[in-house]
C-alpha cells in the first residue's frame, strides 16, 4: 500500500514519526523530569517493555507506508539506549525514510558521534540551555557536565554532521542571561540554535505563565545585538520560525507553542518506549501497537490500526488550552520523557 495522502480531522497528514527509545534519563531537568519526582525510587519501564529494534524497524516500514519520511529518535536520553547504532543502520536501510535524525542532551556524544554517522543517522540537535557552568547546573537538575556537552558538540562536527541544531528552553527568571551567549557560540561554530517556549507539558513541571518568555521578547533581544529578518520554512508545517542573521552568518529559531501555537499544521505522530502511539505531546492516551504487534499481528492489521488511530486524530492542544484548562485543566497528560521532546 503506498497512499501518501492519508489525513487526519483537522486535514493534517502524517509525515514525522517521533520515537522514544528509552524513558530514562541522566539529566533531570526541572521543566521535564525535576528531581524531586524522578528520584531513584521511580519505577521506569522494564527492559522488556521496551520495543525491541526489530519491533521498531516494522513499525516504521509501517509508517512510511502511511507517509512518513522523517524519523527523529528521542527518549528520555537516546544515547542510553544500548546499541543504538544498530537501531540507527535498521532504520537507515528502510525503504522510505528519507531523513533520520536525534535529539539528545550531547553528555554521551563523545565517544559515539563517528558511530553514529557511519550507522546512517543524518542530523543532531542538542539540547542546550546554558553556557554558564553554574546555570546548566540547574537546567540539568545539577546532573549535567558541561564540558561534556560542548566536547561532544565538537566531535559531532568533527565526525561531519553539518546544521547541529541546538534546542534552548528559556525559563524566565532562570536562563534567560543565556540568550546571547548561546547566539555568539551557535554563530561561531555554525549551529542553529533555536529557543524554545517554556511549555505546560506533562504533569510535574510546576509550570507556571510568568515563567514563560515569548519568542517576541528573544527576537527583539537578539535584534539588538545582530540585526535578523525573518526567512522562509524549510517544508511545511515547520515547528521553528526561521530567521536569518542580515550579516550572512547563519539562522536562528523560534519554536513558539505557547504565543504562537502550531498545531493547525502539526504533522508529528509519537511512539513512546513501550511501543504506544500518540498523537499529540499533550495527549492523555496512547493506542497500544506493542500487543497486537507481540500478539502475531499481520502488517495489514497494525496499518489498520495506525490509519484509524490517525483518521480519528483532531489533538490540537494549545489552540483549545485556554477552554481545558479552565475546565480544570488536563491532568492526565503523558510525561515528556515517555514520548521524546
Ligand atoms: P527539524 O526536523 O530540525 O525541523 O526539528 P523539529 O523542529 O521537528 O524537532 P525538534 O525535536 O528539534 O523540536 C524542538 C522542540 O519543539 C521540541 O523539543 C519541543 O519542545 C517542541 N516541539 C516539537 N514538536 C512539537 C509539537 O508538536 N508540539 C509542541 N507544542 N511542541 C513541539
Ligand atoms: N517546554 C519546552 N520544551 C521542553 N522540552 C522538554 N520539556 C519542555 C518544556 N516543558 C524539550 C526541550 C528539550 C527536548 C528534549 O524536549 O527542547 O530539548
Ligand atoms: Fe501538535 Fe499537540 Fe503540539 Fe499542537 S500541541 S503542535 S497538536 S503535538
Amino acid at each position: 500500500m503506498t497512499n501518501h495522502s492519508y489525513l487526519d480531522q483537522l486535514k493534517r497528514p502524517m509525515r514525522d514519526l517521533r520515537i522514544s527509545v528509552i524513558d530514562r534519563c541522566n539529566f533531570r531537568c526541572p521543566y521535564c523530569m525535576p528531581s524531586s519526582q524522578y528520584s531513584r525510587k521511580y519505577h521506569f519501564l522494564d527492559k522488556r517493555d521496551w520495543l525491541t529494534f526489530g519491533e521498531i524497524t516494522r513499525l516504521v516500514k509501517l509508517f512510511t507506508q502511511l507517509g512518513v519520511y522523517k524519523i527523529r529518535l528521542t527518549g528520555g536520553e537516546p544515547l542510553l539506549r544500548p546499541n543504538l547504532d544498530q537501531l540507527i543502520q535498521m532504520l537507515h536501510s528502510t525503504d522510505g525514510v528519507n531523513d533520520l535524525a536525534l535529539t539528545t542532551n550531547a553528555s554521551l556524544l563523545y565517544g559515539q558521534a563517528e558511530i553514529l554517522k557511519n550507522a546512517g543517522l543524518n542530523r543532531i540537535t542538542v539540547s542546550l540551555d546554558s553556557l554558564d557552568n553554574k546555570t546548566f547546573g540547574i537546567m540539568s537538575g545539577e546532573k549535567g557536565i558541561l564540558k561534556d556537552v560542548k566536547e561532544g558538540i565538537r566531535e559531532a562536527a568533527r565526525a561531519g554532521f553539518r546544521s547541529i541544531k541546538l534546542n534552548c528552553v528559556i525559563q524566565k527568571g532562570v536562563n534567560e542571561d543565556s540568550i546571547l551567549p548561546i547566539v555568539d557560540y551557535a554563530r561561531q561554530h555554525h549551529h542553529i540554535v533555536r529557543f524554545i517556549e517554556y511549555m505546560d507539558v506533562g504533569t510535574c513541571n510546576n509550570w507556571d505563565p510568568n515563567q514563560v518568555m515569548p519568542s517576541k521578547d528573544i527576537v527583539a533581544l537578539i535584534n539588538e545585538a545582530y540585526r535578523i529578518e525573518p526567512a522562509e520554512a524549510n517544508y511545511y508545517g515547520e515547528v521553528a520560525k526561521r530567521y536569518r542573521f542580515k550579516d550572512g552568518k547563519g539562522e536562528v529559531g523560534f519554536i513558539s507553542s505557547v504565543t504562537q501555537p502550531f498545531c493547525g499544521s502539526c504533522t508529528r505522530a509519537r511512539l513512546s518506549t513501550d511501543g504506544k502511539l500518540y498523537t499529540c505531546l499533550f495527549a492523555k492516551y496512547g493506542a497500544d501497537l506493542r500487543t497486537p504487534l507481540r500478539e502475531g499481528a499481520t502488517d495489514t492489521e497494525l496499518l489498520h490500526i495506525i490509519q484509524s488511530v490517525w483518521a480519528t486524530r483532531h489533538a490540537q492542544y494549545f489552540e483549545d488550552r485556554h477552554a481545558i484548562r479552565n475546565k480544570g485543566g488536563n491532568t492526565e497528560k503523558v510525561e515528556m520523557f515517555h514520548i521524546g521532546g
